[in-house]
């Protein structure tokens, strides 16, 4: 489905009296402009509508700004772990959303006096990150990945710079050696794992993620080191080797993507918004004040699944019964006409929902994290390429076809070429 607004499916599931009318979520990923889908949504449903998610399996969306605030700071009636899913009869084996929804042991499915414990041990981990030091790695990874196109002119920004830096910086974090071929190879698989290519195997690259950090964490049992695994290994809370390594993984995992896609959007807006101008110094909008307009206009993370039910209750005027999921509609939230009465959405404060709420929001230290990666990638490819333009219109640039994470599908730049 290509249309401009949302459809309603042909058929409600059987026996969902509920979910009558339903819009097909996994049709509207061809959408460009999500704040009309939002728009039409809320006018037709309110704040809560019924939806199908991919095979046609029904769930809520959750799009306004109070509901979205509720239902996350509402653990004791709307929880975390998938199992309590009342669909699971209908979920086929391969059903394409499973790795996001699938239960796993690691601390974004636990609950709790559980979830406290593994979510704290993260926290502090992330919290002994020195944001200078930091910093100055996502430079020097920013500084050859710039070297590596400069020459030529041109680059696709989304590949060959996005991408990798998050990746890299979060994995030496954890403490894997800089710049290391083994580094290299655990970023591609990090990448085809979360977002494999025609031909790629994302569940073999997976499974190499998987014993990669394995290993990790057994040579930091034998040598600490100052890095985010030893911290855990070292913590007071005592996670098993299995546990560190599937929190691992859930933090790799969670600040890559969305960090890609905040210096990938960030770069789009300033290179096509001309209160953003590049080139023109004074009286223009800054790169920080770019970085917060995008998590409030194009929030990467701009669905989110989810929470389940924990027993019947009621929301935004919707009967919602135990098991049932709801999609946390953060980029519907971020728009609602509640909070933006006058139809324009400003963007002077950090009051988004982009990094969500409650007890399984983004861990406190780790939007900070996110921030010195995006603004030094973003800051250092301006200053070393500074008449870096789009190379298509901007028009001609496509959003990728995903309700869940908002990107570009390639970012083409060109520049003066840099002899180097
Ligand atoms: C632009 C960057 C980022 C965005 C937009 C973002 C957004 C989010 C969102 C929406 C959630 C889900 C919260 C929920 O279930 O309610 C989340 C969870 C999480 N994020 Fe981030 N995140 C970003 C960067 C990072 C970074 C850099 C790290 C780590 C260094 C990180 C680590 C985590 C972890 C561990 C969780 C799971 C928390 C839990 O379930 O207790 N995120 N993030």
């Amino acid at each position: 489905m290509t249309g401009t607004g949302p459809s309603s499916a042909d058929t409600p599931p059987p026996g969902c009296p509920a979910h009558q009318g339903a819009v097909r979520l996994g049709g509207l990923e061809y959408q460009q402009t999500p704040s009309q889908l939002y728009r039409t949504l809320r006018r037709e449903h309110g704040p809560i509508a019924p939806v199908l998610l991919d095979g046609d399996i029904p769930a809520w969306l959750v799009l306004g700004y109070a509901e979205v605030s509720y239902v996350t700071s509402h653990d004791e009636l709307f929880a975390r772990d998938s199992r309590r899913w009342n669909q699971w009869p209908h979920i086929p084996e391969d059903w394409p959303l499973l790795p996001f929804v699938g239960y796993q042991p690691s601390v974004l499915f636990t609950e709790g006096e559980e979830h406290q414990r593994r979510a704290g041990v993260i926290t502090e981990a992330l919290e002994a990150v020195d944001q200078f030091e930091l910093a100055r790695d996502c430079q020097a990874i920013a500084d050859e990945l710039i070297s590596s196109f400069a020459g030529s002119g041109r680059a696709e920004l989304m590949s060959a710079y996005a991408h990798t830096l998050p990746a890299r910086a979060v994995v030496q974090v954890c403490g894997m050696p800089l710049g290391g071929e083994d580094t290299h190879r655990l970023v591609d698989d990090l990448r085809i794992s979360l977002d494999a290519a025609e031909g790629e195997d994302p569940i073999a690259a997976y499974g190499r993620v998987g014993s990669r950090l394995t290993q990790l964490v057994k040579e930091k049992r034998e040598r600490p080191g100052p890095d985010v695994t030893t911290r855990m290994l070292q913590h007071p809370a005592g996670l098993t080797d299995e546990e560190i390594v599937q929190d691992l993984i859930s933090v790799i995992a969670a600040a890559q993507q969305p960090t890609a896609n905040w210096i990938c959007n960030t770069l789009r807006l300033l290179l096509t918004d001309e209160r953003f101008a590049l080139n023109v110094s004074g009286g223009r909008l800054s790169v920080g004040e770019a970085l917060n307009e995008v998590l409030w206009l194009d929030t990467p993370t701009q669905n989110f699944i989810g929470r389940w039910a924990v027993r019947d209750t009621q929301l935004g005027g919707r009967r919602i019964e135990a098991g049932d999921c709801l999609v946390l509609g953060l980029a519907a939230a971020n728009t609602d006409p509640q909070i933006w009465p006058e139809a324009h959405v400003g963007a002077e404060n950090a009051a988004h929902l982009s990094f969500s709420n409650g007890e399984h929001r983004c861990p406190y230290p780790a939007p900070l994290l996110a921030d010195v990666m995006a603004r030094t990638a973003v800051e250092t490819l301006l200053e070393r390429l500074p008449d870096l333009v789009l190379a298509v219109e901007p028009e001609e640039l496509t959003w990728r076809p995903s309700i869940w994470m908002r990107g570009l599908t390639a970012l083409p730049v060109e520049f003066t070429p840099v002899v180097q």
